[in-house]
C-alpha cells in the first residue's frame, strides 16, 4: 500500500488516540483504502514529558521548522489555540499540505480566512473533530442535507459542561470536584473558562452555522452565557420543578437574519435534550422535507474524538480535493438589517 506522510502538531489527549487510533486500525485502513499511515513528525512543547502513549523520541520535536521540512503529505493540527497555531496551519497550506483539525476556537476565529487559503492552495481543509466529538454531523450536513432547507439547529456541544451537570444533579457533587473530574478525563480544554464560560459551545454553534446557513455571525454578535453561576441550589430546585439544566447552543434564522445563542436552559424532563447525560453531546436539526433529526454520541475525550479525526484522514487520503464553500460572516445593525461585515 502507498505510504501517506503524515504530521502532528500536538501530542496530547486528542493527538494521543490519534496515534493509537491508527496503530490499532492500520492493517483495515491499509487494506480499504489502500494506503498506510505513516507518523513522521509530532510538533509538542516539551519533547522530555511522559506521554500516556510511546513514540519514537525522534519523532518528537519543538521547533516547528523541522515540520514544515519533513516533507508531510497532511497534517493533523491538534495543539489547540490560534496563536501560533494559524501562522503554522497558514504555512503548512501555503507549502500544499492537507489540513485535519479538531480546533473549534482557530476555526470561529480565522475559519474564513483558512477555507480561502486552502481553496486557493487546492489542499483539503478537513474538520469534523472540531465540532461535536465522535458525532459526524459535519458531514452529514455538508454532503447528506443539502436539498433540504434547515429551520433550525439546537444542541448540547460542550462535553465537560454536560459532565458537571450531570454529575452535580445525580452525586451531588460540587462543581469544582467535577470540574477536576472532567480535566482527568481529558475532557476539558486546556483552559477550562472556555467549556464553563460558554466559549467553546459559542465556537461549534458558530461553526453549525457556517455549515448550515452559509454564513455565521461575529463572535461578538452571538449570546453567550456559560455554566459558572449555578449552584447546586439551582439544579434542585429545577429539579424539583421537573426540569433539567442544560447548556444549549441554538442557531435560527429570525426575520433579521440569523441568531445564534449559548444559554443554560431549563428543559422538561421529557425533552429529547434533557436525556442527553455525562460527556455526550447531541444535535437536533429540523429539515423541511426530512422533519426532525437527532444524532447523539460521545462529544468529548480521547477516542471519540480521534474516531473523528482519522474517519477525516481516511476520506481525504481517497477524495480528490474540491473547493470547500466559502465562508461568510454577517453582523447584524442596530436596525435589524443584516449587511456584509466587510462593508
Ligand atoms: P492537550 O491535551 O492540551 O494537548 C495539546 C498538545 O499540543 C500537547 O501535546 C502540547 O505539547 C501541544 N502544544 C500546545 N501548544 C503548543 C505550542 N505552542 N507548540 C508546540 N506544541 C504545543 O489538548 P487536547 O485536549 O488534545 O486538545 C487539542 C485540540 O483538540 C484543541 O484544539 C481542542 O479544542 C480540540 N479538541 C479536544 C477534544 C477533547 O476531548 N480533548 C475534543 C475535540 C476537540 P506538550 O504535550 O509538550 O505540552
Ligand atoms: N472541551 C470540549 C468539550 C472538548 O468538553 O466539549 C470537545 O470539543
Amino acid at each position: 500500500a502507498e505510504v501517506v506522510r503524515v504530521g502532528l502538531l500536538g501530542l496530547g489527549t486528542v493527538g494521543g488516540g490519534v496515534i493509537k487510533t491508527i496503530r490499532s486500525q492500520q492493517e483495515k485502513l491499509a487494506s480499504r483504502l489502500g494506503k498506510r499511515i505513516e507518523i513522521v513528525k509530532a510538533l509538542v512543547r516539551d519533547s522530555e514529558k511522559e506521554r500516556a502513549v510511546h513514540v519514537d523520541p525522534a519523532l518528537l520535536t519543538t521547533d516547528f521548522e523541522e515540520v514544515l521540512r519533513s516533507d508531510v503529505d497532511i497534517v493533523v493540527e491538534v495543539m489547540g489555540g490560534v496563536e501560533p497555531t494559524y501562522d503554522y496551519v497558514r504555512a503548512l497550506i501555503e507549502k500544499g499540505c492537507h489540513v485535519v483539525t479538531a480546533n473549534k476556537e482557530l476555526l470561529a476565529k480565522k475559519g474564513t480566512e483558512l477555507v480561502d487559503l486552502a481553496n486557493q492552495h487546492q489542499v483539503h481543509l478537513a474538520y469534523e473533530a472540531s465540532v461535536a466529538g465522535g458525532i459526524p454531523i459535519l458531514s452529514v450536513l455538508r454532503q447528506f442535507l443539502r436539498t433540504n432547507d434547515i429551520q433550525g439547529v439546537r444542541g448540547i456541544l460542550n462535553g465537560t459542561t454536560n459532565f458537571i451537570l450531570t454529575k452535580m444533579e445525580a452525586e451531588q457533587l460540587s462543581y469544582q470536584e467535577v470540574l477536576k473530574q472532567a480535566q482527568e478525563l481529558g475532557y476539558a480544554e486546556a483552559d477550562p473558562r472556555s467549556d464553563v464560560e460558554g466559549f467553546d459551545a459559542m465556537y461549534k454553534l458558530y461553526i453549525l452555522a457556517q455549515l448550515v446557513y452559509g454564513e455565521s455571525l461575529p463572535l461578538a454578535d452571538v449570546v453567550r452565557k456559560g455554566i459558572s453561576d449555578l449552584s447546586a441550589g439551582h439544579i434542585r430546585i429545577a429539579s424539583e420543578l421537573g426540569y433539567r439544566i442544560k447548556l444549549i447552543a441554538q442557531a435560527y434564522q429570525a426575520e433579521q437574519g440569523i441568531r445564534l445563542s449559548v444559554e443554560p436552559t431549563m428543559l422538561q424532563l421529557s425533552h429529547p435534550l434533557a436525556q442527553i447525560h455525562d460527556a455526550f453531546n447531541a444535535v437536533q436539526l429540523s429539515g423541511n422535507i426530512v422533519g426532525d433529526l437527532l444524532f447523539t454520541g460521545r462529544g468529548a475525550g480521547e477516542l471519540p474524538t480521534a474516531s473523528a479525526v482519522v474517519e477525516d484522514l481516511a476520506y481525504l487520503l481517497t477524495q480528490p480535493f474540491t473547493p470547500h464553500p466559502t465562508w461568510k460572516e454577517k453582523t447584524a445593525d442596530k436596525a435589524g438589517v443584516t449587511v456584509d461585515s466587510e462593508e
